[in-house]
């Protein structure tokens, strides 16, 4: 990818994109495909606002959306040093995601994209952090995606854009909520993944062992309730917990979580060559619980023992971002003339339809 401005180069596009499905409000301007670069990535955290409650508030998030967005989009275009004329679409998150948010930044959308007569794409979150290494890395199809976030937690199997296979997902908690609600009843701040790991580095790993679940049983399905129901039951046994124990808590969690994600990951690569023999075998790694240093480890020797590419976009595009929505608004723009201003912003929008319907509502919908 270059950093190079060369937003006049006339065979490539350059689109606006917006991301507010969870509690990031976020607009991006990129180009591509001929000449990748990022011209903008404008992001605000929401954190602040929802850490005294533990979680993301819908509510709150809709909220904040909605104050900031416009000094967002402006603030995106302005670094991009780009006007209205510059800009060939306009690419929004359409789902799936916290409704009240995904609503605000789809109808700004739509609002820009008739104002300044441009076509809108209406982008399935999901598609975003599966093309965002084509982006990064120039990856080619077919290559394995691990979404790992606080809403996410699949395994993805990416043929091409829009062509997606679900191989496996969590079938409760997403890992990065199993981390915040661990951290949470260990007394730990919100956001829970980072804390939980820095307490990890002074933690006996020897001193409890968790459960690794639905390790015995094949296919690529995961659980993480169970784990976090075994961590509790061992902490009440302890009560009061001293600050040890805690940090012992925390790394047997993570050496859990990090053996699943591993052996789940080697099936996966292996169903990978079964039916991709030819493809040069890659998996890429998304969302915020791949910033764990044990569980990217655990992944990049898993990699490696099946030969396989190890692909981690640098963070700030591995979370959530606008310019991952541009990009696959780049990507759906590259297959055809795109007109989505009839699409209605959904909250459950699987990539794969023939895997729709899962169990359970997590903080992004479907548990998926
Ligand atoms: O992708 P992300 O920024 O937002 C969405 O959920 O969409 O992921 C946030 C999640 C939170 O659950 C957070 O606890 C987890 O990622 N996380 C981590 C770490 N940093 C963030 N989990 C484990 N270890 C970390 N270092
Ligand atoms: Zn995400």
């Amino acid at each position: 990818m270059t950093s190079v401005n060369s937003k006049f180069n006339a065979s490539n596009l350059t689109v606006l994109g917006i991301e507010t499905s969870c509690d990031e409000t976020a607009a991006a301007v990129v180009q591509g495909p001929v000449q990748k670069a990022i011209l903008s990535n404008t992001i605000r955290s929401q954190i602040d606002e929802h850490t005294e409650f533990g979680g993301v508030v819908p509510e709150i998030a809709a909220r904040a959306h909605i104050e900031i967005l416009d000094r967002i989009v402006s603030e995106a275009m302005h670094e991009a040093d780009c006007t209205w004329d510059d800009i060939d679409a306009v690419a929004a998150t359409a789902g799936p995601g916290l409704i009240g948010g995904v609503i605000v930044g789809f109808m700004t959308a739509k609002a820009i994209a008739m104002a300044a007569g441009k076509p809108l794409v209406g982008v399935n979150h999901l598609e975003g952090h599966a093309l965002t290494a084509r982006l990064t890395d120039d990856l080619e199809f077919p290559f394995l995606l691990l979404l790992v976030s606080g809403g996410h937690s699949q395994f993805l199997l990416v043929r091409g854009v829009g062509d997606y296979e679900r191989l496996g997902t969590t079938i409760d908690d997403a890992i990065g909520e199993a981390f915040d609600k661990t951290a949470k009843l260990l007394g730990l701040p919100y956001p829970g993944g980072p804390h939980v790991e820095k307490l990890a580095t002074r933690g006996d790993v020897n001193r409890f062992r968790l459960p690794r679940p639905l390790l015995d049983r094949p296919g690529l399905d995961m659980s993480f309730a169970g784990l976090k129901t075994a961590l509790r039951t061992q902490a009440k046994k302890l009560e009061p917990v001293d600050e040890q124990t805690v940090a012992d808590l925390c790394v047997a969690f993570q050496r859990s979580v990090s053996d699943v994600l591993a052996a789940r990951t080697k099936s996966a690569l292996a169903l990978f060559a079964e039916r991709h023999p030819d493809a040069e075998p890659a998996i890429v790694v998304a969302g915020g619980v791949a910033a764990n240093q044990e569980i990217r480890s655990a992944l990049t020797a898993a990699a490696a023992e099946a030969n396989a590419r190890f692909v981690a976009p640098p963070m700030a595009l591995c979370t959530d971002n606008a310019a991952m929505i541009a990009w696959a608004g780049i990507e759906r723009l590259q297959l055809g003339p795109v007109d989505d201003m009839k699409l209605s912003p959904r909250p459950r929008w699987p990539l794969d339809q023939d895997k729709a319907g899962i169990l359970g509502a997590g903080k992004k919908g479907a548990k998926v």
